[in-house]
């Protein structure tokens, strides 16, 4: 059965608000190397986006977490289900996520970046749902906050559907 989708943010208002971001990020760090880390799966199609945006080098590694809980609650205690390829010590760190919901995915996986050394640790979100809020989380570069709705798209999923959306769309149950 096919879900029904609404555009929330579509191709272009993502586009161009990735562009700030980026423009954002390289005057911060202008004279300066980045890591970004991108948070897989969701993160995928943001943080590429982001990263053509950024004009100082960047390096690029992947990381993979799992939130133990359920499909729609984190519980915050993240496990590394995929680490990253090289080591954070020294660097300036940039975490690329998809949506910051409750917050206690980032904070947990800050803390695990964090004793790893790096010389700063930043946060960019595409999505922030501050209503959600439990654990509080700085999030540096945000691209959009959103009303606690759930949404897919852009890298974003529902039961692992709709990531391949060009655009931010929120999911309106059938009735
Ligand atoms: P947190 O620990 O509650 O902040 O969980 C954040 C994670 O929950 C995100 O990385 C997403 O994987 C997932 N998530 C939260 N809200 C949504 C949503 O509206 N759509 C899709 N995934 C979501
Ligand atoms: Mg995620």
């Amino acid at each position: 059965m096919a879900d029904r989708i609404e555009v929330l943010y579509d191709e272009e208002t993502l586009g161009k608000r990735i562009r700030e971001l980026g423009e954002e990020i390289s005057r911060d760090f202008e004279g300066k190397e980045i890591t970004i880390i991108c948070i897989l799966k969701g993160a995928s199609f943001f943080a590429c986006e982001l990263a053509k945006r950024i004009t100082v080098p960047v390096y690029f590694d992947f990381m993979r977490v799992s939130s133990y809980g359920n499909e729609t609650e984190s519980s915050g205690v993240v496990k590394i289900v995929q680490d990253l390829d090289e080591p954070i010590r020294g660097k300036n760190v940039i975490v690329v996520e998809d949506i910051i919901d409750s917050g206690r995915s980032m904070h947990y996986l800050f803390e695990i970046l964090r004793s790893r050394g790096p010389a700063s640790l930043k946060l960019c979100s595409l999505l922030n749902k501050p209503d959600r809020r439990v654990t509080e989380v700085d999030i540096d570069y945000n691209g959009f906050d959103i009303p606690d709705k759930f949404v897919v798209g852009y890298g974003l999923d529902y039961a692992q559907k709709y990531r391949n959306l060009p655009y931010i769309g929120v999911v309106i149950p059938e009735e």
